[in-house]
């Protein structure tokens, strides 16, 4: 895998890792409606093992119970370290985040273990081949676990640091080709549509617009909490014409079903 202009999130992270940092909505949209898929799919993370693949400033993991395993590869290892003391002080006793180096990604050990949640929340439209990702981390989904990606759609202006276009029909293709089957698929999140194009910036005035907006929206959509923010968002984007701006969905290897159940008859058998 090359590195395609991802360079810009080597260091971004870096000592961004204070509470006004996390309660923006460029992270807490993405982590509310991945919580948001996670409750409407019935999967609970408690004693769970979570991986999160390019887990950035470690969101995510501050939403998940006190009891469950966090796991993760990022590319800048002081952002492993500190993103680690931060989960430590909130008092996760497990806490494995790694370095990983986008050249030899598959080689990665924490790649050769499995886990009861696989999140990649808005990393695919960075890869370059994304099939080829999900094949590769299949066997690290566990039989009765998941694979639950977030992915940016109907983008108003393209985004230097995306590689791939994303809606529907391509989720799809890209999971059936790597072998999954898509258990859940959900658009939502159209607060952000017309303001969009502020967001592809990463310095000017644009960039300070975009985050006095987006501390805004997040303080309001994590005040709201995920079950009214996402169930508003239908409403919203009718009334102001706005699309959805992000697809969540849940994959399982496809032949999880089939492998669980033959499980279950051996089990029978031998009662
Ligand atoms: C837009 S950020 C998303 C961060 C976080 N998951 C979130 O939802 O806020 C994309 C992340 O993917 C990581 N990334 C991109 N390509 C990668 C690759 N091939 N292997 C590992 N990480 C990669 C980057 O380091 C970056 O932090």
């Amino acid at each position: 895998m090359e590195e395609n202009g991802q360079e810009a999130f080597k260091t971004c992270y870096r000592g961004r890792a204070g509470q006004l940092f996390h309660a923006a909505y460029m992270r807490m949209g993405k982590v509310l409606f991945a919580l948001h898929i996670l409750r409407t799919t019935e999967k609970r993370l408690t004693q769970k093992d979570i991986f999160d693949y390019g887990f950035g400033a470690g969101t995510f993991y501050r939403y998940c119970p006190k009891d469950s395993r966090l796991f993760g590869v990022e590319q800048d290892p002081v952002v492993c370290q500190e993103v680690a003391t931060m989960l430590g002080s909130r008092g996760y006793e497990t806490v494995d985040l790694q370095p990983i180096e986008i050249e030899r990604w598959k080689e990665h050990p924490l790649l050769a273990r499995r886990y009861d949640l696989f999140l990649c929340s808005h990393v695919l439209e960075h890869l370059p081949d994304p099939v080829d990702f999900l094949k590769t981390v299949r066997p690290c989904v566990k039989l009765e676990g998941a694979f639950l990606g977030l992915v940016p759609i109907n983008e108003r202006a393209e985004n230097p640091h995306h590689v791939q276009k994303v809606d529907r029909a391509v989720v799809e293709n890209w999971a059936s080709d790597a072998g999954y089957e898509v258990v859940y698929y959900e658009e939502n999140d159209p607060f952000r549509y017309w303001a969009q194009p502020l967001f592809t910036v990463d310095s000017g005035w644009k960039h300070k617009l975009a985050q006095a907006m987006s501390l805004d929206l997040g303080i309001s959509a994590t005040l709201l909490g995920e079950r009214l923010w996402f169930g508003w968002g239908k409403v919203f984007g009718k009334l102001t014409f706005s699309k959805p701006t992000q697809a969540a969905f849940l994959l399982r290897p496809a032949d999880a079903g089939h492998r669980l159940k033959r499980m279950e008859e051996d089990g029978a058998q031998l009662r």
